[in-house]
């Protein structure tokens, strides 16, 4: 099956760790979130990806060279200016030729979703369009999804008051989508799957279904998700060890080849160290994802943290709520709460 993934937004809310890496490839405990996605994809039957382009398209052609990932191959559909989700789809299934159903995803979620038993509830009701739907404690952030027993969606609530909302289930941000969808999307005109495409099918009955899954599911879109989705990934919440190659030498601590530990550092899981990173001594280092060739220096403390590759943090420092980008140093000594930081442009 064929699979339409929307990788082309800002990802504003992630600023600046998005100002030069687009959100689908950061990466979540040492993995690029679209090799993530991707492999999600494929373990469920997933051949082909078109990849929605909008921003910065050529980091993403310069991550998949090839024009395949795990032996799937990959088309890049890159919009003249940004289309919306509806437009969006539009155009990247115009561009590949999408004759039969297909899956679309938002390129932001981390989710252990069966693809394939959302693509089965689809047939089974000959749907047009079959939405994937969670529960969350807070829908006020969300478009809430009422349904019937049957699944058909009754309504779309964008964003409802605190404590107003019809049910928990949210849309979800993954769907089935028959090709006859396409011809509701106008061509080349910024458009909204969620707050037009879909409420419109809303006209006719029997044409919009949503599946509800109790699975894991996270939008990395904010930085306390995009945190959390390290400590998640990392503490096996994917049923997935959280990056190939890493070890896990007590529960919930894990190293990559050539990491080196102090003996005299304290790992509070969850805890990714990645490939040739240093680690002490007399460090205190806890829920904390760190890249290949960091540095954590003599003493310091870092918590609920997130270290790109070659990030260093000096000598007594306290690091705690931040996400440090590629090669950001945090000085001796220094306290940083709640920062996200990236190197200037050289
Ligand atoms: P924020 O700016 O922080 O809201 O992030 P975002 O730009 O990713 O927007 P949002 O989270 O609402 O988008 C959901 C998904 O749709 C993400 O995977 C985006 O990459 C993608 N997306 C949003 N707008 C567009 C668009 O105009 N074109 C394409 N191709 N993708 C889009």
């Amino acid at each position: 099956m064929k699979a339409v993934v929307l990788v082309g937004g800002e990802g504003t809310r992630l600023r600046p760790l998005t100002f030069r890496t687009p959100k689908p490839l950061l990466t979540i405990a040492n993995q690029p979130f679209l090799e993530r996605q991707l492999s999600w994809m494929g373990r469920h039957g997933v051949t082909e990806v078109v990849l929605s382009l909008g921003y910065l398209p050529d980091a993403f052609v310069a991550h998949f060279p090839d024009g395949e990932f795990e032996g799937i191959r990959l088309r890049y559909a890159v919009e003249p200016e940004p289309l919306g989700t509806a437009g969006a789809v539009r155009f990247a299934a115009d561009l590949a030729g999408v004759d039969e159903r297909f899956f679309v995803c938002n390129g932001d979620v981390l989710t252990t979703l069966d693809l394939g038993a959302l693509a089965a509830f689809h047939d089974e009701r000959e749907a047009m369009a079959t939405i994937h739907l969670v529960r969350v404690a807070d829908p006020s952030a969300f478009g809430v999804v009422p349904t019937f027993d049957d699944g058909e969606v009754k309504a779309f609530v964008e964003k409802p008051p605190p404590g107003q909302a019809p049910t928990d289930w949210i849309n979800a941000g993954t769907y089935v989508l028959e090709p006859s969808v396409l011809d509701r999307i106008p061509a080349d005109i910024n458009s909204s799957i969620e707050r037009e495409t879909f409420p419109r099918m809303l006209d006719q009955r029997g044409q919009l279904y949503a599946m509800q899954s109790d699975g894991y599911w996270l939008d990395i879109g904010t930085p306390d998700k995009y945190l959390a989705a390290h400590a998640d990934v990392i503490s096996g919440a994917l049923g997935l060890p959280p990056v190939a190659g890493a070890v896990e030498e007590e529960p919930g601590i894990w190293l990559e080849p050539g990491a080196v530990v102090d003996p005299s550092t304290r790992l509070v899981p969850p805890v990714l160290v990645g490939r040739d990173a240093a680690i002490g001594p007399g460090a205190w280092v806890s829920g904390t994802s760190i890249g290949a060739g960091c540095t954590v220096g003599y003493g310091a403390r870092v918590a609920r943290s997130v270290l790109h590759d070659g990030a260093v943090v000096g000598r007594a420092a306290d690091v705690a709520d931040c996400v440090l980008g590629r090669d950001v140093e945090v000085p001796e000594a220094a306290v940083l709460r709640d920062a996200l930081r990236v190197c200037e442009p050289a």
